[in-house]
């Protein structure tokens, strides 16, 4: 690595919802960052520790055995008021009374809308660390977190199955992703579901019952309807009551996986994933870069400017969706 920055002080915080592996992706931070002679400052609950100082010496030692650790030792929050101009500056302020002169953000694009203030505004080298089990951000294959999030759903879905089949019942099952089928999708193809309903496709309630009658007819008694919480006809529970009314004699149940999707030990993926990542961050800020995501696409490590993570996004692979109707049924 050709070093062209030189900083003694950088900071690092998680911002957003959490995600497993974000833990990981703290420690390379940490180590690569002490490993070039740099000190490190963790901020806890993300901007909202900005604002307030809420500032931790980290140490080799202070991120021992976190890396299969899910959720964020150094907290994460949704800080509404670090939209506010005047905060921003305050945070700025306490940076640079902390002797904190680099920044790495990791989060989702929410996040990186308010890593993109801090290096607009007060020209902050700042570095993003995509971080959310979503993997709605554009310009890298997989954020952290994404691939423990669709394992803990898809070892849930596979015990429902369980109990759908031994009482022949119908089985909605709401997986997260407000605005994001990729849960969905990649859930939904890895346990065979009949169908899988994402925020990005509209859906007719009429033609998935024409459909569910269809498969009855095929001698299917039970299945599973996959939902993304974003769903265009509402989260799990509000289509199985618009089907319960058109299909009134189909045993029908609904569940929310919920935020368990949210915790738990990372997968391997997730923690080599977000050590690469962590890594990559803090050498390209001593490599001059700034302003960028550090991602990975291809097989590659790539820099994406926030302008284009935070206004672009991830779009589902439609081959999983297609691949899924094919093979489900
Ligand atoms: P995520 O990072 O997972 O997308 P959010 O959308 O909740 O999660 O964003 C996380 C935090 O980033 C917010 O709570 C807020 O502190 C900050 N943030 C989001 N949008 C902006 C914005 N437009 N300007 C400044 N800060 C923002
Ligand atoms: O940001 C990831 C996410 O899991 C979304 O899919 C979900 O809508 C949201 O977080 C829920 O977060 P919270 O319960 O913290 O508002």
């Amino acid at each position: 690595m050709e070093q062209k920055a030189d900083f003694k002080k950088i900071g690092v915080l998680t911002s957003g919802g959490d995600a497993p592996g974000m833990n990981a992706a703290i420690r390379a931070v940490v180590r690569t960052a002490i490993h070039y002679g740099i000190d490190v400052v963790g901020i806890r609950s993300g901007y909202l520790g900005l604002i307030n100082r809420m500032f931790i010496p980290m140490e080799p030692h202070t991120v021992s055995k976190i890396i299969s650790q899910g959720g964020t030792m150094l907290k994460s929050a949704r800080c509404l008021e670090f939209k506010l101009p005047e905060c921003q500056q305050t945070a700025y302020n306490n940076l640079k009374e902390e002797g904190i002169d680099a920044l790495v953000v990791i989060g989702g694009d929410g996040s990186f809308r308010g890593a993109r203030e801090l290096y607009n505004r007060f020209g902050l080298p700042v570095v993003g660390i995509p971080g959310t089990i979503d993997n709605d951000i554009y310009g890298t294959d997989m954020t952290i977190g994404y691939d423990t999030a669709t394992n803990t759903a898809m070892e849930a879905i596979d015990k429902i199955r369980d109990t759908a089949e031994s009482h022949n019942l119908l089985f909605f099952v709401e997986v997260m992703g407000r605005h994001s089928g990729f849960i969905a999708a990649q859930t939904g193809l890895a346990t065979g579901a009949e169908s899988i309903l994402v925020p990005e496709e509209p859906i007719d309630i009429n033609r998935l019952c024409h459909y569910l009658q269809h498969e009855r007819r095929k001698n299917k008694t039970s299945g599973i309807i996959l939902v993304a919480e974003g769903g265009s006809e509402g989260g799990a529970q509000e289509v199985a009551e618009k089907v319960k009314k058109i299909l009134p004699e189909y045993d029908i149940r609904s569940t929310n996986l919920g935020h368990i999707q949210r915790g738990g030990s990372p997968t391997a993926m997730d923690r080599v994933l977000a050590s690469m990542l962590g890594n990559r961050a803090v050498e390209a800020l001593l490599g001059g870069i700034s302003g960028q995501m550090v991602g990975y696409a291809s097989g590659k490590i790539v820099y994406v400017p926030f302008d284009e993570a935070c206004s672009k996004h991830n779009s589902i692979p439609h081959h999983l969706y297609e691949i899924s109707n094919i093979i489900s049924r």
